[in-house]
């Protein structure tokens, strides 16, 4: 089917924390390649995004902190909306889901699907916090693992063996908000049927779009493959969208059911007056950008509620990536195991599209994969510096310096110029099918053999060498190369929007890179370089025609054999990429090393904390007459040597007030001679004598074992004469 417009949506990210590289790979930086992409083909796109503000984690943040679930969104609604400006992903719209707009249009939504009688709805008991006066969901009740004993196990999964759980199965279940146990208590909650909608779904999904990906079918199918079950789309909460029914006082939409709304929400706030036509007539192609835990939620549960609402289109296409890990551990936002996007942006500023590079040319397209520092360094160093910014840099420099920044003329051509400016169609044509088909790290890879090209080609022709005898000669390759300069214009900026700018600044040249919404119901504008500025401004109305004398490339041109002419005259040599040394990269697998370190001290420091918590259970009952036989007295240490052969045993030699005499004792793991010289101490002064070791024992050492183990001695409040009786 033919379309006429495309609607782009990035997953609405949480507002409980900053972005970090793993969201980034997932679905910003390909949903903003496939938009720049478009763009350029002359394509009308919206491109979605915003804050997803609501759900149980923004709750036990603001409560960890004591501030307000507002205070949270508010500051990483900013956060997020800063650190994709800073890499270049510009939404036409990034709003927020606590939006009046969406407020308004996510209760509407209900209501419609209430008031049609698509919901059922279900009692049932809910575990209920008495002192906090609230439900609890699944992640607010912690207790012990049933399966491996982990304390800390939450409602619905523990994280320590990874088994799934649910609350009635933990082993002394506590609330996290009061610490008390929680009881149950009737609750009534809507449910989407989805079981209703599974024999459409199964047609949909699994036999209209058998060209998603496989990663993303094979997980549609697992799940029409288990059955569906009626889904609860409401919780008992004091924080997102108000149930807009009576009788459901105290309830709020599900965030799952509520965010997605977001993505409509979002387009009506920037276009109040089109933005129906976006999500309502069938020439638009809906494209949802997402990670891989959300493929479920985009390609069943959503697009359920937009069939039961009616007249909406339905996503054409949901491309995930898989996960991407973070110097081979999994990214945790709390664990602090991220590298987090706005901290990048300043700590290195002007490399924004080296992230995106490497963040592209590693994606997780098919399987998760793994971020590390030296990777990071050597496909800056060894690709964008030493291919594309050195060909760059070579065509440039030998330009000003043989013919005075102007581009010569084609005097002497070969067959070599020829052939090689026409092997740039090829690369084209196949970056054109990878991000049509959302393969993007193949795609970066034919733009990279566009420099790659260009690269070999000056290698090879040595113009500097070439001066030396025949300028004509050496006129005919630096014009070639420039002109593959121009195609690397064209063909990087939907990767490196920032690069394939300076570039242009270089060479003097604008991009018609398309218009964008950002304007919303205003005059669209387009992403044009103005001669002299050095800098790409969204000027030109998308309608105005090119003003004389620019020269303004567009993905038409690229490879097209001339797009620069000769006499053109080039801006200034910049560097396009800068050498990344070993001691910045260093520098940041430190500060990971020292997280990781921070986190398995504190980790085994709290298993020490809770061994040696544990008390043991009391022993049988015993009479006073069997207490009062015990002769227990304090004592002082006067000498103390190691039992030959032991590791375990002291002898020491005691002043009891009545006698000196001999015990021994098993405290040698604890205690060294020298600590006991001198130590007052408490005895069982008439235990009957033992032989150990060929050593007369006469008494015992009262010791204090907790938890972890370790014993440690009974020493009185202030020192006492020896002998005292203790009872
Ligand atoms: N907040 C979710 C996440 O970060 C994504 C929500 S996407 C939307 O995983 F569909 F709900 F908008
Ligand atoms: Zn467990």
């Amino acid at each position: 089917m033919s379309y006429k417009r495309t609607l782009v949506t990035c997953a609405l990210p949480y507002a409980n924390g900053p972005v970090h590289i793993g969201h980034l790979a997932g679905a910003y930086i390909p949903g903003d390649i496939y938009v720049r992409y478009l763009r350029m083909r002359g394509e009308d796109v919206v491109f979605i995004c915003g804050s997803d503000e609501h759900g149980v984690p923004i709750t036990i943040k603001a409560r960890e902190q004591g501030v307000t679930p507002q205070d949270i969104v508010d500051k990483y609604h900013k956060v997020m909306k800063d650190a994709f400006t800073g890499l270049g992903i510009n939404y036409d719209i990034y709003s927020r889901t606590s939006s009046a707009v969406h407020e308004k249009n996510a209760a509407e939504f209900f209501r419609k699907l209430y008031d049609q009688n698509d919901f059922v709805t279900q009692e049932s008991e809910q575990l209920y916090d008495e002192e906090a006066k609230m439900f609890l969901t699944d992640r607010l009740i912690e207790g012990t693992c049933p399966k491996c004993g982990n304390p800390h196990a939450y409602g619905d999964q523990c994280e320590k063996c990874g088994c799934t759980l649910s609350p009635e199965e933990l082993l002394d279940p506590k609330s996290k908000l009061s610490g008390s146990t929680p009881v149950k208590k009737k609750t009534k909650h809507w449910y989407l049927p989805l079981d209703k909608y599974e024999p459409w779904l199964r047609d949909w999904i699994l036999e209209q779009h058998k060209e998603w990906k496989t990663n993303v079918y094979g997980q549609c199918k697992s799940w029409l493959d288990g059955g569906l079950q009626p889904r609860a789309v409401t919780r008992d909460l004091d924080w997102g969208v108000p149930v807009p029914v009576e009788g459901a006082e105290g309830k709020v939409l599900y965030v799952w059911f509520d965010a997605p709304i977001g993505y409509i929400s979002n387009t009506k706030e920037l276009l109040p007056q089109s933005w129906e036509k976006w999500w309502k007539d069938p020439e638009t192609r809906l494209v949802h950008f997402i990670g891989k835990d959300n493929i479920v939620f985009h390609c069943i549960v959503f697009p359920s509620m937009l069939k039961a609402y009616g007249d909406y289109v339905l996503p054409d296409n949901v491309p995930s990536n898989e996960f991407l890990n973070l110097e081979g551990d999994k990214i945790s936002t709390s664990r602090n195991w991220a590298v987090w996007v706005h901290e990048y942006e300043e700590q290195f500023p002007g490399q924004e599209d080296v992230l995106r590079y490497v963040l592209t040319a590693n994606a997780p397209e098919t399987k998760d994969n793994d971020f590390t520092w030296k990777d990071f360094q050597g496909r800056n160093n060894s690709e964008l510096v030493a291919i594309f910014g050195n060909f760059v840099n070579r065509a440039v420099v030998l330009t000003q310096k043989y013919f005075g920044g102007k581009v010569p003329q084609n005097l002497k051509p070969q067959a070599i110029d020829a052939e090689t400016l026409a092997s740039v169609k090829p690369c084209r044509e196949a970056l054109e099918k990878y991000i049509e088909t959302f393969h993007f790290r193949e795609a970066l890879k034919e733009a990279m053999n566009i420099a790659r090209i260009g690269n070999k080609y000056i290698s090879d022709m040595e113009p500097w060498k070439v001066a030396k005898e025949d300028m004509d000669r050496t006129a005919s390759i630096l014009y070639t190369c420039l002109q593959l300069c121009s195609d690397c214009a064209i063909a990087f900026e939907p990767f490196l929007p920032f690069s394939a700018e300076k570039l242009r600044g270089i060479l003097r040249v604008g991009i018609d890179a398309g218009w964008d919404h950002r304007a919303g119901e205003g005059t669209p504008t387009v992403n044009f370089y103005k001669e002299g500025e050095g800098k790409a401004v969204h000027t030109r109305p998308a309608s105005a025609p090119i003003p004389a004398g620019e020269i303004v490339l567009n993905w038409e041109m690229l490879g097209a054999n001339e797009l620069l002419p000769s006499g053109h005259e080039l801006g200034e040599a910049v560097l396009l990429f800068q050498k990344i040394e070993d001691s910045v990269v260093e520098a940041q697998m430190a500060r990971l090393e020292a997280i990781k370190k921070a986190r398995e001290e504190a980790e085994a420091a709290k298993a020490a904390a809770e061994a040696a918590a544990k008390v043991e259970p009391q022993k049988p009952e015993v009479t006073f007459d069997d207490f009062g036989a015990m002769d227990i007295r304090t004592a002082t240490v006067l000498a103390a040597e190691r039992v030959p052969k032991t590791d375990k045993l002291l002898k020491l030699t005691i002043d009891t007030g009545i006698d000196e005499r001999t015990i021994v004792s098993g405290i040698a793991e604890y205690y060294s001679p020298e600590d006991m010289l001198g130590k007052q101490i408490c005895i069982l002064a008439n235990l009957a004598p033992r032989v150990i070791r060929g050593i007369e024992s006469r008494g015992m050492i009262l010791m204090a074992k907790q938890g972890d183990g370790k014993m440690r001695f009974i020493t009185p409040e202030e020192a006492l004469t020896n002998g005292a009786q203790i009872g």
